[in-house]
């Protein structure tokens, strides 16, 4: 394969089949593909069709049979419980071999679905890769959701299983998932046949009648399981992701094309060998985690950290540097937001001078644009390359990034540099007519998406052409609006459709004004995503309470808040409601949201001609600077 990058981008467009064949040769397959891509039935594609494998297999014991079984393949790094844990290829292997046996006591078999709902210990990377061993589908459940959205999940995916455990740790408070779990089994119409829980020391949760069934006790009995064979387009596992409703979208992923396309990404965008030591800060219930936690890391046979703890206050704003230097990390993997943290808490970088970071090579960013201040400051201060990357839970790795691996180009502040091979990238008008460069559009993928890409939305293929093919036919619509310049590096402004990005976390206003609109007070309302230094933007809430309503507006703002906290979860961080008279509308009954949201972010705004009532966002200003939002 070539080293540099046009001529690889070039080949990987001109030659899908041949560059995405020679690139999957890495993998190990049972059987090999009778086709690299199997366009017949368009807008579905399906890579290495024919193709026979265990993504389990290719993480694990690849690597133990080829010479890396005591090499450590994850490290375990909890500063909330003072605690690092090593597991060797070996070990892992052996760990995931057992707990996949515990799952097939249980019933499951390829095929079907388990839903993982843990924090971030070992426990849960061993249960995901045992889904995969036993060719059965994971669908993890991010720990900050609440119990409802739990259950929503647990309906559209109809789990055997919920793998769980008795608590997470979010910096120094403990959080019991137990109840949350129970009360959305309660909520849930499809009950799981078992729920297996992982008892932590900090709590020991009560395990009901028949359901509940104890992970150590569970294990004690199993016996070991091999890997099972699976097609290439055998579902890995679904993600639930924020769609425009708050009915989240389940996307799916594929084995044999997400371990080709994960592997292969590892080398080319993070420059990383077997080997190596590969740090992603996030959670595994976000993609990032499934990702570069756990897949890509162990497919490459390098080391992965796993770290339960965040970026300021476990125990201070030098935790990730402590992080890289105990474990010679190479590339580190983040959200912008946690650098905006650990700024805030010491702006002039004095932790890492505690630390030797010599072994670090490169800072990736993802999850929201890189504002250049961050990058700025990440650059002076860790003098390594700060390379942002754009991505989404439906492409499962970068689209845009300054591929380190195989050509390394000058960093562009504000962009995540150009195209990944692979990704046929375009800015489209409104009607589907490509941009020319520096004008501003939709970011759309010409079809067919690289291998990794999502195959469909678990259960429902038209929802899946409905809401990403449909809008530019022959193209994937990313959602993202931006625009690529005339050297080629692209920029992303920011989505067109109702989703907000919150410290990295993708959060749709829409499934918010559906919960506020649940309150029996509340006539109407409008939720916006207003800037926030530390996590980018936070959602705010207007609502117009119902005529004749007549109780302490401030009672009812509190109300509002509680209820977006217990029907979607703390994650969604919605702090703020106000009662206003009216929303701003036009004529024809459409709410401003943007005038809105410009009116919060200080920024101007024209008063809207087709504006019903111009009076109201006065009102609108008033009340946002009273809370401290507009000036
Ligand atoms: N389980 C339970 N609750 C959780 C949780 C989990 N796994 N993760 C977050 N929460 C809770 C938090 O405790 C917080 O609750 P609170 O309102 O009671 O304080 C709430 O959800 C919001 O969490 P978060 O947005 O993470 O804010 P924070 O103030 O706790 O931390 C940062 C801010 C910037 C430090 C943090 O967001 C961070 O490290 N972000 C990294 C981003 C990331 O991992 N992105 C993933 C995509 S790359
Ligand atoms: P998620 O599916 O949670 O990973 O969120 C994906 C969305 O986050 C994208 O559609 C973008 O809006 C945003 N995003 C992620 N990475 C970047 C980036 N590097 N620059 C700009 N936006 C980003």
């Amino acid at each position: 394969m070539t080293h540099h990058y046009q001529e690889t981008y070039d080949r990987s467009l001109r030659d899908p089949e041949g560059f995405w064949g020679e690139v999957a040769e890495d993998c190990h397959w049972y059987k090999k593909w009778d086709q690299v891509l199997d366009d017949s039935n368009k807008p579905f594609y399906c890579w290495f069709k024919g193709g026979e494998l265990n993504t389990c297999y290719n993480a694990l014991d690849l690597h133990v049979e080829s010479g890396r079984a005591e090499q450590t393949a994850l490290i375990h790094d909890s500063p909330v419980t003072d605690s690092i844990t090593y597991y060797t290829y070996r070990e892992l292997r052996d760990k995931v071999a057992r707990f996949a046996g515990v799952l097939a006591d249980q019933g499951v078999e390829k095929g079907d679905r388990v839903i993982i709902y843990m924090p971030m210990i070992p426990e849960a990377a061993i249960a995901m890769l045992a889904c995969a061993r036993l060719g059965a589908v994971h669908s993890v459940v991010f720990g900050g959701f609440a119990a409802n959205e739990l259950a929503t999940r647990i309906n559209d995916a109809k789990p055997r299983v919920i793998v769980s455990a008795s608590c997470g740790i979010e910096g120094s408070r403990v959080i019991e998932y137990k109840p949350l779990l129970d009360k959305a089994v309660e909520l849930a119409k499809s009950k799981p046949e078992k729920c297996i829980v992982y008892q932590r020391p900090m709590v020991n949760a009560p395990l009901s009648g028949d359901r509940d069934l104890d992970w150590d006790e569970c294990m004690q009995k199993a016996r070991d399981r091999d890997c099972v064979r699976v097609k290439s387009e055998d579902p890995l596992y679904i993600l639930y992701t924020s769609g425009t409703t708050g009915q989240p979208k389940g996307v799916v992923r594929d084995n044999g094309g997400h371990m080709v396309a994960l592997k292969w990404s590892m080398k080319a965008v993070y420059n990383i060998d077997p080997g190596d030591v590969f740090w992603t800060a996030s959670d595994i219930g976000w993609v990032v985690g499934h990702s570069y936690i756990i897949y890509a890391p162990l497919f490459k046979g390098s080391t992965t950290v796993m770290y339960e703890g965040k970026p300021v206050g476990t125990p201070n704003a030098g935790a990730f540097w402590r992080v890289i230097s105990q474990h010679g990390v190479k590339t580190f993997f983040t959200a912008p937001t946690a650098f905006r943290a650990i700024k805030q808490q010491d702006p002039q970088c004095m932790y890492v001078k505690q630390y030797d970071i010599s072994n670090f090579e490169y800072l990736f960013l993802a999850g929201e644009r890189t504002d250049p201040d961050t990058l700025g400051w990440a650059e002076q201060h860790l003098q390594v390359p700060v390379i942002d990357h754009w991505w989404q839970t439906e492409t499962a790795w970068a689209i845009a990034a300054n591929c380190v691996g195989i050509e390394q180009f000058p960093v562009k502040p504000g962009s995540p540099t150009k195209p990944v091979p692979g990704w046929n990238l375009h800015t489209l008008d409104t009607q589907g007519e490509p941009l020319p460069p520096g004008e501003i559009g939709t970011l759309a993928v010409k079809l067919p998406l690289p291998p990794g890409s999502l195959m469909t939305l678990w259960g429902n293929d038209q929802g899946f052409v409905d809401k990403y093919l449909s809008t530019f036919p022959g193209y994937y619509n990313t959602a993202d609006a931006g625009y690529i310049d005339e050297d080629g590096y692209v920029f992303v402004m920011g989505r067109t459709d109702d989703i907000i990005n919150v410290a990295g976390h993708r959060l749709s206003t829409g499934a918010i004004e559906e919960v506020l609109a649940e309150h029996p007070d509340v006539a109407e309302c409008a939720v916006v995503g207003v800037e926030d230094e530390l996590k980018g933007q936070v959602p705010i809430g207007f609502v117009v309470v119902s005529a004749g309503v007549d109780r302490d507006y401030s009672e009812i703002e509190q109300e509002c808040v509680k209820l977006v906290r217990d029907q979607i979860g703390p994650v969604a961080a919605f702090k703020s409601a106000t009662v206003v008279q009216r929303l701003p509308k036009t004529r024809s009954g459409k709410v401003l949201r943007g005038t809105m949201q410009k009116i919060a972010d200080n920024r101007e705004y024209s008063i809207p001609a087709t504006i019903d009532d111009p009076e109201i966002l006065n009102e609108i200003q008033k009340n946002l600077i009273d809370k401290g939002f507009a000036q």
